[in-house]
């Protein structure tokens, strides 16, 4: 397969809960209000973005029990927003974070092929293997996933959804002729070691295929995983340097699997910071910053991957020398990581904090994505320039925009830094194809669609 031609492309995250977002300024919206996200995707649509992306949360995060009170709470179902969206925009893809650990196979192969009919093959899935307890305590079914199962469960769920979506493809004789219907309707039978079910047809042909996936998860496993089903990786390596190791190690992965290496995407996460001046635009980060992480939230943002209380810290004090407690995750623990894992992060943090010489609060400005040199800070000449640097290095083949301002924090990406990229014959002028596939550049004979081999089913 002939290497891309050169261009970035971007999405847009409303990441809805959590606090990079800046709530309280006087430009900020409501984070649940329809018309917030109308305006962001219109004006994503607007700057030819390929997709409005939204992740997913099945628990409002908690801290020691309660709702954690620094974090904005509410956060829509992906799939009933992303439906009253396709309403109101066009081409611009529509993606749901979808966690394969707490949702059914044929359930959400329904849901969200229906999106993807009802939006003319817009839909995209983000395919989580999110296995935390305090998530899964939201779940009858009781219980969470093991980590080391997270992705051996995810590949059953997987296969199950897609070889759903290919026995949906075939076209039907008359749509109006009920009959033509229960000629097409016999039901797909699926077992293996965690799947015991059989699928009646439900929709008609989807235009395109199968939705476009996503895949965010960064461990090895995740990352094969990724190279076996993925379309695109969104990824948490958004500095240059990182985003090229990222990228080759994909590509690496996918040439040891037969596949063709720039058929998989790398789209990081990526934050912006634009004004006229360089000067000008540097003070705004900081401004930003300090809005983001405050004293309070930076103590706060620690316990929730320490499980205790860390308030005798002083957030402009070193970083914490108490490690993380050690047991089973709670719904105290908020998001954070368990057992093992908690220590083994904290021993990294603390090696950061004391390499780099920054106080807890500071650390936790620079974990969170925000620190200084971290996202993309300047003027929209200035960054277009350091956008170029990726493009040339191939370093990235998009970015997923995390807006620190809603609804407005994409305005001056749309009207200032897209003329810049495009003068430079680095981003889109006009909407590729017809499908969403088709604006991400995937092949239809990419082998991400290839059909789920019989004998696994
Ligand atoms: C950039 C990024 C975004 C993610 N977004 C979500 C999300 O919105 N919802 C979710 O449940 N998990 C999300 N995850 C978590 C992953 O799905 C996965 O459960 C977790 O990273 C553990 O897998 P790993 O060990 O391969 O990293 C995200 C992960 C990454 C790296």
């Amino acid at each position: 397969m002939a290497e891309p031609a050169r261009q970035i492309q971007f999405g847009v995250f409303f990441q809805g809960v959590n606090f990079s977002t800046v709530w309280h300024w006087p430009e900020s919206g409501s984070q649940t209000d329809y018309e917030s996200f109308r305006r962001v995707a219109q004006t994503a649509e607007r700057g030819l973005f390929s997709a409005f992306f939204l992740g997913e949360g099945l628990r409002l995060r908690e801290h020691f029990g309660k709702i954690h009170d620094l974090d904005v709470v509410g956060r829509h179902d992906a799939m009933t927003l992303l439906a009253a969206l396709a309403g109101v925009t066009d081409r611009i893809g529509l993606a749901a974070t979808l966690s394969c650990t707490f949702n059914d196979p044929a359930d959400l192969a329904y849901r969200l092929g229906s999106l993807h009919l009802l939006s003319d093959g817009r839909a995209a899935w983000n395919m989580v293997t999110t296995h935390n307890a305090w998530t899964g305590e939201n779940f009858r079914r009781g219980g969470y996933l093991d980590a080391e199962d997270r992705y051996t469960h995810a590949e059953s769920f997987v296969k199950a959804v897609f070889a759903i979506w290919d026995a949906w493809q075939g076209e039907i004789a008359d749509r109006r002729d009920a009959t033509a219907w229960a000629d097409i309707q016999h039901p797909l039978a699926i077992q293996d070691e965690y799947y015991d079910i059989e699928v009646p047809r439900l929709l008609p042909p989807v235009p395109g295929g199968r939705p476009v996936t996503f895949q965010a998860g960064d461990s090895a496993e995740g990352r094969e995983f990724a190279v076996r089903h993925a379309n695109v990786i969104f990824s948490a390596h958004p500095e240059i340097t990182d985003a090229l190791a990222f990228a080759e190690d994909i590509r690496a992965r996918s040439r040891a699997a037969g596949r063709p290496e720039h058929d998989l995407k790398t789209f990081p996460g990526q934050s912006f910071i634009l004004a006229d001046t360089l000067a000008e635009a540097q003070e705004k980060a900081r401004y930003v910053q300090e809005s983001q992480v405050t004293p309070e939230t930076a103590v706060k943002y620690l316990e929730n991957f320490w499980g205790r209380d860390l308030s005798e810290y002083d957030p402009d004090g070193p970083f914490p020398d108490a490690d993380p407690v050690v047991q089973v995750t709670g719904s105290t623990r908020g998001s954070g990581f368990q057992l093992a894992k908690s220590q083994e992060l904290a021993k990294t943090w603390r090696a950061i904090a004391t390499e780099k010489n920054l106080t807890l609060r500071e650390f936790v400005i620079h974990q969170t994505g925000q620190g200084i040199g971290r996202g993309l800070i300047g003027t929209p000449v200035s960054v277009a320039d350091e956008i170029a640097q990726y493009v040339e290095r191939h370093a990235v083949d998009g970015f997923n925009i995390t807006p620190w301002l809603v609804p407005g924090g994409i305005d001056d990406i749309v009207n200032d830094l897209v003329p810049e990229l495009q003068n430079r014959g680095i981003y889109r002028t006009a909407y590729e194809g017809e499908t969403l596939r088709d604006i991400f550049g995937i092949p239809a004979d990419s082998p991400s669609f290839a059909p789920v081999p019989a004998g696994i089913l």
